[in-house]
C-alpha cells in the first residue's frame, strides 16, 4: 500500500507541476482516492463486483483540455504508469476503469461538445458525449437527420464508434465508423493529429479496431444520414404455445433479406407461461421501419406472413421518440437522453457470435434448455439480422470484417444483482458452457466475435512482450484479416506499446 501511496503522491506531484502557470484547476480535474467524487467517478458502469478488481486507480483525471491531456501523457511516461481511457465507461470487461498495474484513468466526459452543421450534413463530436446526448442534439437541429450506431443512451461514443457501432439503422445505414470522415487524435508524443496528418493507415485502424491501443481520440467527424419525418416500430412477443420455435426457425430465411428498411430485431429469453404456468421461451421481435406503416404491412405480410402482424401492433413515431423506446424508455421527455447515468447497473457478462447458416430447431431446442436453466434472472439471446448495406461493405474497408455472408449476429447476455463470488463463478460457467453448445451452429475458422462486446476468455496480452502470435488468437476472431494491418498500423505509431490494455494490439517486436 506504501508503494502504491508514493506512486500517487508522485504522479500527483508531477501533474500539478505540469498545470503550473496554466490556468487549469487541478481540483476541477485531478481525483485522489481522498476526494469526496473519487467513488462515484469509479463506479459508472461496473459490469464486475468491484471485489475482482485488481487494483484501483492511482488518480481519476477529468481534463477540459489538451494540455492537460498532454500532461497527463508525460506524467505517465515518466513514472511508468498505465493510462485507460475512459469515454463512456461501457467496456464488457471494465477496460477502461481496471487494470492489474498501476494505473490512472483518463475520464474523456468533460470532452462531450457536439456540433451540427446541418448544411453539409456532418456533425463534430467529442468523444465524452454519450450516444443519447448526439442523437438528442442532431434532432433538436432536423427533422429529417440521424445518426446510425448503438441502442443504449449512455454508451460513449469514444469506445463505441472506434470499435464499430451497430444499431436500429445497421442493415439501410451500416454502422457508426463507417460514417466517421475526420478525426482528431492524440499520440504517444502528445500530438494532435486530423486525418490528413495521421495518414490513412491510422485513421482505418480507428474507424472499428478500437481506439486504445494506437492514441487517445479526441473527436469524429461525422456524416450524418438521412431519414423519414416517420417511422414505424413494434414490438411483438410469442411464447411457444404459440408458434415461437418455428416463427424464430422461419425468421433466420428473412431476416438479413428483407427490405433494407426493415430490422427485425429478436430477443429470446425464458418466461413463466401465461397459459399452463410452467416456463416457455419467450421471442420478442423488436423492429424498426424508416417508413410509414402502410408500407410495412405488405412487407411483412409478404416475407414474413407467419408473425402476423398488423396494423395494431405499430406506432409511428418521430426518429428521436424511437430512440426512446428501443431503451426502454416510456412517458418521459427527451431529456433523459442527456442522463450519463443509468438507473441500474447489474453485474454482467457478454458474448458474441456470427451465424451464418439457419440454426436447426432442434439446436434452438437445445437453446432453450440453457435459458429455462436462468428463469430468475436476466439471461438473454438477442439476435440482430445483418444484410442490406453491411454486406456491401469488403471485409477490409474497415477494420470491422462481418460484412457479406453473415445472416445475424448473437449476442448471449447475462445480468444478475449479486455480488458474491460464487454467483460470478456460476454465470460465468452458465455462458460459457452455452457458448461452447453453440460451436456446431456459428461462424468458424476463425470463430468470429464482435470487438464492442468484448471478451476476455478469447485470451489477454502478457503484462510484458506480447508476440504477434499470442494475440492472433483472439484478435482474428475480433478483426479476421484485418488484425495484420492493426498490428502494422500499431508499429508504426506506438511502437514501444505505450497505449496497451489486457486486449490491446501488440507492435511487432523487432528481434
Ligand atoms: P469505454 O469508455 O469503457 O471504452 C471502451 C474501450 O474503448 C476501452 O478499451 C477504452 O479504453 C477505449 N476508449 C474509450 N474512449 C477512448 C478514446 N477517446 N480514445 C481511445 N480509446 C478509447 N454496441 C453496439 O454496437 N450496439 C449497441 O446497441 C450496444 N449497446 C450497448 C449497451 C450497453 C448497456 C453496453 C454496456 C454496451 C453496449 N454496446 C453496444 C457495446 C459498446 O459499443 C462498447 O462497450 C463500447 O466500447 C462502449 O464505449 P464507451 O466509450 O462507453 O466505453
Amino acid at each position: 500500500a506504501s508503494s502504491s501511496q508514493d506512486h500517487n503522491k508522485h504522479f500527483l506531484q508531477c501533474l500539478t507541476e505540469q498545470f503550473e502557470g496554466s490556468n487549469s484547476d487541478p481540483s476541477n480535474v485531478i481525483y485522489t482516492p481522498n476526494d469526496a467524487a473519487y467513488e462515484s467517478l469509479l463506479i459508472t458502469q461496473n459490469r464486475r463486483p468491484e471485489s475482482t478488481f485488481p487494483l484501483r486507480p492511482l488518480l481519476i483525471i477529468t481534463p477540459y483540455y489538451e494540455r492537460e491531456i498532454i500532461a497527463v501523457i508525460y506524467c505517465s511516461k515518466k513514472l511508468g504508469t498505465q493510462i485507460t481511457v475512459r469515454s463512456g465507461g461501457h467496456d464488457y470487461e471494465g477496460l477502461s476503469y481496471t487494470s492489474e498495474v498501476p494505473f490512472v484513468i483518463l475520464d474523456m466526459r468533460n470532452f462531450r461538445s457536439i456540433s451540427v452543421n446541418t448544411k453539409d450534413r456532418t456533425a463534430w463530436v467529442e468523444v465524452g458525449a454519450t450516444l443519447g446526448q448526439l442523437y438528442y442534439t442532431i434532432a433538436r437541429h432536423s427533422k429529417t437527420l440521424a445518426f446510425t450506431a448503438g441502442v443504449c443512451p449512455t454508451v460513449g461514443v469514444g469506445g463505441h464508434i472506434s470499435g464499430g457501432g451497430y444499431g436500429m439503422m445497421s442493415r439501410k445505414h451500416s454502422l457508426a465508423a463507417d460514417h466517421v470522415i475526420d478525426a482528431k487524435v492524440m499520440n504517444v508524443d502528445g500530438q494532435i493529429l486530423d486525418r490528413r496528418s495521421m495518414g490513412e493507415d491510422l485513421f482505418w485502424a480507428i474507424r472499428g479496431g478500437g481506439g486504445a491501443s494506437f492514441g487517445i481520440v479526441l473527436a469524429f467527424k461525422l456524416e450524418l444520414i438521412t431519414i423519414p419525418e416517420k417511422v414505424t416500430v413494434f414490438n411483438v412477443s410469442r411464447t411457444q404455445e404459440h408458434n415461437a420455435t418455428h416463427l424464430v426457425h422461419r425468421w433466420q430465411y428473412v431476416a438479413d433479406k428483407i427490405d433494407d428498411n426493415l430490422l427485425l430485431r429478436l430477443f429470446l429469453r425464458s418466461v413463466k407461461s401465461p397459459v399452463h404456468g410452467n416456463r416457455t421461451i419467450q421471442a420478442s421481435f423488436t423492429s424498426l421501419y424508416l417508413g410509414r406503416v402502410h408500407h410495412l404491412l405488405p412487407i411483412m405480410q409478404e416475407k414474413f406472413p407467419e408473425l402476423g402482424l398488423v396494423e395494431d401492433d405499430c406506432t409511428e413515431m418521430s426518429w428521436i421518440e424511437s430512440i426512446l423506446y428501443f431503451a426502454g424508455v416510456r412517458n418521459e421527455s427527451l431529456d433523459v437522453l442527456l442522463d450519463r447515468n443509468p438507473a441500474r447497473r447489474p453485474y454482467f457478462k457478454g458474448k458474441s457470435d456470427y451465424v451464418r447458416q439457419p440454426i436447426p430447431i432442434n439446436a434452438l431446442n437445445g437453446i432453450w434448455k440453457f435459458l429455462h436453466e436462468q428463469p430468475e434472472i436476466k439471461a438473454e439471446l438477442e439476435a440482430s439480422p445483418y444484410g442490406g448495406v453491411l454486406s456491401s461493405y469488403s471485409k477490409s474497408e474497415t477494420p470491422f470484417p462481418h460484412r457479406a455472408g453473415n445472416i445475424f449476429m448473437i449476442h448471449y447476455g447475462i445480468a444478475w444483482n449479486n455480488p458474491g463470488k460464487s454467483e460470478l463463478e456460476s454465470h460465468m460457467n452458465w455462458i460459457r458452457r452455452l457458448y461452447s453448445y453453440m460451436a456446431p451452429y456459428v461462424s468458424k475458422n476463425p470463430r468470429a466475435v464482435y470487438f464492442n462486446y468484448r471478451d476476455l476468455d478469447l485470451g489477454i496480452n502478457n503484462e510484458g512482450n506480447t508476440s504477434y502470435k499470442q494475440a492472433s488468437v483472439w484478435g482474428l476472431k475480433y478483426f479476421e484479416n484485418n488484425f495484420h494491418r492493426l498490428v502494422h498500423v500499431k508499429t508504426k505509431v506506438d511502437p514501444s506499446n505505450f497505449f496497451r490494455n489486457k486486449q490491446s494490439i501488440p507492435p511487432l517486436l523487432s528481434e
